[in-house]
C-alpha cells in the first residue's frame, strides 16, 4: 500500500473544519479512490482551543502558518486563510518552494498573484490547485482545466455570488427593496457586515478572473475586468424586467470578440427560459459557451463550509492520486497576456429607464438622441401610476422603459448624455445589458 498523503491545513474556520470532517467521514472511500490514504496531520489557526466540533487531537499544532508551510512531515498544504496578502501569500510562496503541493480555496490571492504562483508550482514540479476558489462546490475548474480540455471556449459567463443572487431573487419575487433585502441576507449570514464586497461585484470580479484566465489561456487580470454592482437596481427594474420575459442577474461574463477578451461583470437582463435565469437563491451557476457542442450550465451551492470543502477536498484527492495539471490549464510559458477589450466597445441589447418629463416633445427628445446615435429600438414603454388609462398630462415625471436592438456602450452613453443635457430627464438614467442566451 503506498504510503498516506500528509496534509497540513492553515485555517480552521467553517471550510477548515468541514474539510477535517469531511476526510474523516470519507476515509475509506478516499483510500480506495485515490490508492492512498488522506490524513490531516498538522494544523494551524488563530485560536487553538476553540471548539470547532472537531478532533485535532492528533494533529501537529503550528501557531505560525508560513511555518507550516515548510513542515517537513506534510506533503499537501492546504491554504484556508484568506486575502491577497500575508501570511497567505508568504505561507502559499514558501510551501511551493519548499516542494509542496498547494490546495488553496483563496480566490482574491490568485486573481492577484495567480501567475506569479503558477510559476513557482511549476519550477518546483508540484499542483496548485483552487477548484473551491469559484463557485465552492461546482467543478468548473476542472471543467475547463481537464474536461474541456480540447475545445475552445467562446464565452463563459456566470452567477457567482449567491449573497447578490439571493438578494435579486428577493426583489424579484416580494417586490421589496434593495435595502431591505440586502438587510435580510445579512441576518441570514449570507452577506458580510460589510457587503460592498460582494453586492459591488469584486467577489465576482476575482473569480471572472480565474475563469476567464482558465477559458482562454491568458493570464489572470483583475484590472482587465469591468465592474459594476446590484445596489443600483430597484423594484421597477425586476417588475419591467418580468413583464418583458427577462429576469436581472449580476453576472460576471468573459466573452472572446474581435476586439479582444471582454471581461464584465454587471446586472444583466436575461431571457426567462434561459438556463441561467432558473438559478434563484444563494446558488451558483456557470455557462460554457464551447465551440462545436451545445451551452454547457453547471449549478450549484457556491459557498458555505460543506460545500467549500467539498471543492478542496477533490483538489487533495486528485493529488493523491498522483493527477497533476497545469494551474491555468497551460504552462505558465504559454499563457497570453489578454488583450483587454474596452467597455465602450461592448456590443449588445440595452434596458433604458429614465424618468422622463411628462410634456409634449420629450418622447421626440429622447427618440432623436437615439437616432442620432443610431441606436434602434426594439420597444419603448410608457408608464402611469396603476389604473390610469390615457391620462391628461401632468407636469411631473413618468418611467419610460426603452429596449433597444444591438448597439455599443459608446452610443448609448452618448445618446444619455444628450438627452441629460436636453433636461426632459430627472435623475440618472437607469441602463442594464440584456446578454443573449
Ligand atoms: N460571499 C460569496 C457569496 C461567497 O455570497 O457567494 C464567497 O465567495
Amino acid at each position: 500500500m503506498t504510503e498516506p498523503l500528509r496534509v497540513g491545513v492553515a485555517g480552521l474556520g467553517t471550510v477548515g473544519a468541514a474539510l477535517i470532517a469531511q476526510i474523516a467521514e470519507q476515509r475509506g472511500a478516499l483510500a480506495a479512490r485515490c490508492g492512498r490514504a488522506i490524513e490531516v496531520v498538522a494544523v494551524s489557526a488563530r485560536s487553538r482551543n476553540k471548539n470547532r466540533g472537531i478532533d485535532l487531537k492528533k494533529m501537529k499544532w503550528f501557531s505560525d502558518p508560513v511555518e507550516l508551510a515548510g513542515f517537513e512531515g506534510i506533503d499537501v498544504f492546504v491554504e484556508l486563510m484568506g486575502g491577497s496578502g500575508d501570511p497567505a501569500k508568504s505561507a502559499v510562496e514558501y510551501a511551493l518552494a519548499s516542494g509542496k503541493s498547494v490546495v488553496t480555496a483563496n480566490k482574491a490571492l490568485l486573481a492577484k498573484h495567480g501567475f506569479k504562483l503558477a510559476q513557482l508550482a511549476e519550477k518546483a514540479d508540484v499542483s496548485l490547485n483552487y477548484e473551491a476558489a469559484v463557485a465552492a462546490a461546482i467543478p468548473v475548474v476542472k471543467t475547463l482545466r481537464e474536461g474541456l480540455a480540447g475545445n475552445a471556449i467562446n464565452r463563459i459567463y456566470g452567477i457567482l455570488n449567491g449573497t447578490c443572487n439571493y438578494i435579486l431573487t428577493r426583489m424579484e419575487q416580494e417586490g421589496l427593496s434593495y435595502a431591505d433585502c440586502l438587510a435580510d441576507a445579512q441576518r441570514l449570514g449570507y452577506a458580510e457586515a460589510d457587503p460592498t464586497f460582494d453586492v459591488e461585484g469584486h467577489d465576482t470580479a476575482q473569480k471572472l478572473a480565474l475563469l476567464a484566465s482558465l477559458a482562454f489561456g491568458t493570464k489572470v487580470d483583475e484590472g482587465a475586468i469591468y465592474v459594476e454592482g446590484i445596489s443600483s437596481i430597484a423594484p421597477a427594474d425586476l417588475a419591467a424586467a418580468d413583464e418583458l420575459g427577462y429576469r436581472i442577474k449580476l453576472l460576471g461574463v468573459a466573452v472572446r470578440t474581435p476586439k479582444g477578451i471582454e471581461q464584465r461583470v454587471h446586472p444583466t437582463m436575461v431571457r426567462k427560459d434561459s438556463s441561467i435565469a432558473q438559478v434563484m437563491g444563494v446558488t451558483n451557476a456557470v455557462t460554457i459557451d464551447a465551440e462545436g457542442i451545445n451551452p454547457i450550465t453547471l449549478v450549484g451551492p457556491g459557498a458555505g463550509g460543506a460545500a467549500t470543502a467539498s471543492a478542496v477536498l477533490s483538489d487533495i484527492a486528485d493529488i493523491a492520486r498522483g493527477a497533476r495539471t497545469a494551474p491555468f490549464g497551460r504552462p505558465a510559458g504559454k499563457l497570453t497576456v489578454v488583450k483587454k477589450a474596452p467597455m465602450q466597445r461592448h456590443e449588445g441589447g440595452y434596458y433604458i429607464r429614465l424618468e422622463a418629463r411628462d410634456k409634449p416633445g420629450t418622447a421626440a427628445t429622447i427618440a432623436k438622441r437615439l437616432a442620432q446615435q443610431d441606436i434602434s429600438l426594439e420597444s419603448i414603454v410608457q408608464r402611469h401610476p396603476k389604473g390610469e388609462v390615457a391620462p391628461k398630462s401632468k407636469s411631473g415625471s413618468v418611467p419610460v422603459i426603452l429596449i433597444t436592438y444591438a448597439t455599443s456602450e459608446d452610443a448609448v452613453r452618448k445618446a444619455l448624455a444628450a438627452v441629460g443635457s436636453d433636461r426632459v430627464i430627472s435623475g440618472r438614467p437607469q441602463v442594464i445589458r440584456i446578454e443573449k442566451n
